[in-house]
C-alpha cells in the first residue's frame, strides 16, 4: 500500500488497495495508519464498488450504523436498499431526477455549506466513505474538504484560549434551513434531537477544530456572540490554504476523517444532470450499543 500526496498536505491518493477483497488485520492498520496521516484519503477504481462491496469494505475500519439516523417527513421509500448507505445522489427511489418539490433534494442542498458528518449526533461520525457510481458528463462538481487541524494551529493564541473550553450544540435541521430548505416538522424534529461537542477536538495529543454549519450556537455564550464566534471559526477554517478540492471520477471512493476535516458538495445542475454518490459512515462508538 503507498500513499502519494495531492494538492494540499492532507490529501493522498492510496495505491495497492484492493477494497473489493476483504484487507488482512495487517492491511487495515496500515490503511489507518495512512488515514491518520492523512485525513483525506482517495482509491481509485476503474468500477465502481458494489453496495455490499462498500459496507463490508466500510466495517473494517469501524462500526457503522445499520438503522436510519433521522426522518424526513413525506418522503417515499429508499432507492437503495441498506440503511448503511446514506443515498446521496440526486435520484428518487424510481432512480429518476427528485421532482422539484422533494423535500429531499432540498435537504440534500444543504451539503453545500461547510460541515463534517453527523456532528448533529452525540455517537459522531469517524469516517466516512463515499464512492461515485455516476456523474455529469464533465465529472460534476468537486467536493471539497478543509483542514481542520492545520486551521486550529494557526489560530492565534487567544483565540485557542478563547475556545478551549467551549461547547457548541449542532442540530441537522438547523444547517437544513441555513441551507435554503424548508423549516423540519415537529415528527422530523423529534426524530433527531441536537447534540453538544467541544469545539477543539483533541486525540493523540493532536488538536482540531470541530465547527460546522450544524452549529446552531455556543452553549455557554449568549445566542448572537455564539454565533459570531461561530461564522468567524468557520470562515478561519475555509480559506484557501487549508482547501483540498476533489475532482471525481466513476469509481472513486474518498475516505474522509470528520474529526479532522470539514468538507462541502458544490452546485451543479441538479434538475438535469444525474450523480449518484453513496456514502458510509463509520462511528465512535457501535451503534448498537451507544444510545
Ligand atoms: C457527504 C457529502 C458531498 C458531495 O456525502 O457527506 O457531504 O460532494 N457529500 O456529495
Ligand atoms: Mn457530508
Amino acid at each position: 500500500m503507498i500513499a502519494g500526496q495531492i494538492g494540499k498536505s492532507f490529501a493522498a491518493e492510496v495505491y495497492g488497495i484492493d477494497l473489493w477483497q476483504k484487507l488482512a488485520p495487517d492491511d487495515i492498520q496500515e490503511l489507518k495508519t495512512i488515514l491518520d496521516r492523512y485525513p483525506v484519503a482517495v482509491v481509485r477504481h476503474d468500477t465502481p464498488l458494489t453496495d455490499e462491496e462498500h459496507i463490508s469494505f466500510s466495517r473494517l475500519l469501524g462500526p457503522v450504523e445499520s438503522k436510519p439516523v433521522l426522518t424526513t417527513s413525506g418522503s417515499g421509500k429508499n432507492r437503495i436498499p441498506h440503511f448503511e448507505i446514506i443515498d446521496q445522489s440526486n435520484l428518487d427511489e424510481t432512480g429518476g431526477i427528485y421532482a422539484d418539490d422533494d423535500r429531499r433534494l432540498a435537504f440534500k442542498r444543504a451539503n453545500r455549506l461547510w460541515h463534517t458528518d453527523m456532528s448533529f449526533h452525540s455517537n459522531r461520525a469517524t469516517w466516512s466513505l463515499l464512492s461515485a457510481h455516476a456523474l455529469p458528463s464533465d465529472g460534476g462538481p468537486p467536493t471539497e474538504f478543509a483542514n481542520m487541524r492545520a486551521a486550529y494551529k494557526a489560530l492565534p493564541e487567544d483565540m485557542k484560549r478563547k475556545i478551549g473550553r467551549l461547547t457548541a450544540e449542532h442540530s441537522y435541521w438547523y444547517s437544513r434551513v441555513a441551507g435554503g430548505g424548508p423549516p423540519a416538522t415537529a415528527e422530523e424534529l423529534a426524530s433527531r434531537p441536537p447534540a453538544r461537542h467541544p469545539l477543539v477536538h483533541e486525540r493523540g495529543g493532536r488538536k482540531a477544530l470541530y465547527v460546522a454549519s450544524h452549529a446552531s450556537h455556543i452553549v455557554e455564550w449568549p445566542e448572537e456572540d455564539g454565533r459570531a464566534l461561530l461564522d468567524e471559526l468557520m470562515a478561519f477554517a475555509t480559506q484557501p490554504q487549508f482547501i483540498y478540492a476533489h475532482q471525481w471520477q466513476v469509481g472513486d471512493v474518498v475516505i474522509w476523517d470528520n474529526l479532522a476535516t470539514m468538507h462541502r458538495a458544490r452546485p451543479f445542475d441538479d434538475r438535469n444532470q444525474i450523480r449518484d454518490v453513496r456514502r458510509t459512515t463509520c462511528r465512535e462508538a457501535d451503534p448498537a450499543e451507544a444510545s
